[in-house]
């Protein structure tokens, strides 16, 4: 049954835009990603009036299972999801009633006809001519189900649109990601792919281009003259779950830095675009990508550090080490934690270290950027030049999403004497807390045809060109002793020395620390 005669669900508030009619097909319909985000933000999409009422999903899967069996699993995801925030079961009857499923291995190409038979019949019955094919399923299957939608022509659609979004990873390095881009350009064109960092749909990421380039007071310091170096750092106190398979493969150089974390230095460090649009944006994004210059082995050993978690203690529990958690080799060598020394070999950020670092199982969750400037060249109100305060801007994507600039300010009294202080803008201060969530942003940006806040072909070609070399020199380097960190600590103690150089340091992950700058 289309939606369009499903009774309307309560209209909350938006301050998205709409989304024309749109038949949504998920490969992976079964899987964490579909039930844990993107059904939540689909709900909470829908109850703030963004989708279209003719809206319909139709989940793919291996398991066998109808269409209530499917609602059922689905309803569960909603209604434990923070991020379906207008959740009420009212509310979900009638959103579950624009689900479907089809039993089905994406691997077989004769699985394909039958699936635009069960398209075509969706659409007799209603449903849109518009396409959206989002695959949310292991790496491996990617290719086969581009085939699949190109010999079976349900990649050409003369009703309506075709369009298809690629979950990350994409690809495994340089030589995959190109093998990949190489059959989705022989079935669709590439205003057709979304590529998706779902990183990108963070109002705070989106945030670091309107605070650079919407205001004028940041750009003309935004440079290698006033900025002495650049940490972004994603910390989570989350361990492995119930990802081991895909994690011992991935490990945190490629499940974080080499998307997520590429992708926050490349705004930080971008040049203003011409327009905000796709291609003027991601443009610029490309050629900060370029003017990383790929690590020799020698830098590799010098400017990377990995990490494995060993037990420790999250919010007064113990948790087993990473060679302990389900499914985990007793003797993995995946990095659980990764530091890595980046330089922007360009005009602007020559001499620039960005000190970048990810991990799992670490003191607090912190994803945050911090700019730290240069000190003044004379130490006026200090007794040497080291006892100089240095101003810090920290952009603080999750928690605590906020931007604080901290300086100096004279402690009253008859010296004087500076103490360090904080302007603090807080989002949930200034705009309350029902900014979107990242996938309900970027789905309804596909539906819509924006590709802005997605990964272009060369853009994925340029982040592995910088990974890739990487993971080949980790696999001839001496393996470090693992576990070399516990649950719940700062990360390894050597990340340290990699930055410790001009006086440079982390900034600390302790709770009461880590916002006191
Ligand atoms: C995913 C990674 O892409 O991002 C996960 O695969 C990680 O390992 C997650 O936990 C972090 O996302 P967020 O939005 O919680 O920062």
């Amino acid at each position: 049954m289309s939606v369009a005669e499903a009774p309307a669900l309560k209209v909350v508030e938006s301050r998205l835009p709409k989304a024309g009619s749109c038949l949504l097909v998920i490969f992976g319909g079964t899987g964490d990603l579909t039930r844990r985000k993107l059904i939540p933000a689909l709900y909470d999409l829908a109850c703030i009036g963004c989708t279209n009422p003719n809206f319909d999903v139709l989940g793919l899967g291996r398991t066998p299972l109808s269409d209530d069996e499917f609602r059922e699993r689905m309803h569960e995801g909603a209604a434990h999801s923070k991020d379906a925030r207008n959740y009420s079961e009212d509310g979900w009857s009638d959103f579950a009633r624009r689900l479907h499923y089809l039993v089905g291995d994406a691997n077989k190409p004769e699985f394909y006809p039958e699936l635009k038979k069960k398209i075509a019949a969706m659409q007799a019955n209603g449903s849109s001519n518009n396409v959206l094919f989002y695959v949310s399923t292991p790496a491996s299957l990617a290719p086969p189900i581009v085939e699949g939608l190109g010999a079976s022509g349900l990649a050409r659609n003369r009703e309506g649109w075709t369009r298809i979004v690629l979950e990350k990873p994409f690809g495994h390095d340089l030589k995959s990601a190109r093998e990949l881009n190489e059959i989705v350009s022989r079935v669709f064109p590439e205003e057709a792919v979304y590529r998706i960092d779902h990183y990108l749909g963070k109002e705070t990421v989106q945030n670091i281009i309107m605070f650079r380039f919407g205001n004028s007071m940041f750009e003309p310091i935004w440079n290698r003259n006033y900025i002495d170096y650049i940490e972004i750092t994603a910390a989570e106190t989350l361990g492995v779950e119930n990802r081991a398979a895909f994690y011992e493969e991935t490990g945190a150089l490629r499940d974080m830095v080499a998307n997520h974390l590429l992708q926050l230095l490349t705004l930080t460090a971008m040049e203003p675009p011409v327009a905000f649009d796709a291609d003027s944006v991601r443009e610029q994004k490309v050629q900060v990508l370029r003017a990383i210059r790929p690590m020799t082995a020698n830098e590799v050993a010098q400017r990377t550090i990995r990490g494995q978690y060993g037990p420790g203690q999250i919010d007064g529990k113990p948790v087993p080490g990473y060679r302990e958690e389900p499914g985990v080799n007793r003797n993995s060598r995946t990095e659980t934690y990764v530091a890595v020394e980046f330089h922007v070999d360009n005009w602007r950020w020559a001499g620039v270290p960005f000190y970048v670092r990810a991990g799992k199982r670490l003191a607090n969750p912190v994803t945050e950027i911090a700019v730290h400037f240069k000190r003044t060249p004379q130490a006026l109100f200090a007794r040497s030049p080291g006892d100089v305060h240095h101003n810090i801007i920290v952009m603080r994507i999750q928690p605590n999403e906020g931007i604080a600039l901290n300086f100096g300010a004279k402690t009253p009294g008859s010296q004087m004497r500076a103490s360090r202080v904080n302007m603090d803008f807080s989002y949930r201060d200034a705009f309350g807390s029902a900014t979107p969530v990242a996938y309900e942003t970027l789905m309804l940006d596909a539906m819509r045809g924006d590709a802005t806040l997605f990964t272009r072909r060369d853009e994925v070609e340029a982040e592995w060109r910088i990974i890739t070399p990487i993971e080949e020199a980790w696999q001839q380097l001496p393996p470090p002793e693992f576990p070399n960190y516990a649950a719940s600590s700062e990360g390894p103690i050597n990340a340290d020395s990699l930055i410790q150089y001009d006086r440079h340091r982390w900034r600390s992950l302790k709770r009461d620390e880590a916002w006191s700058i």
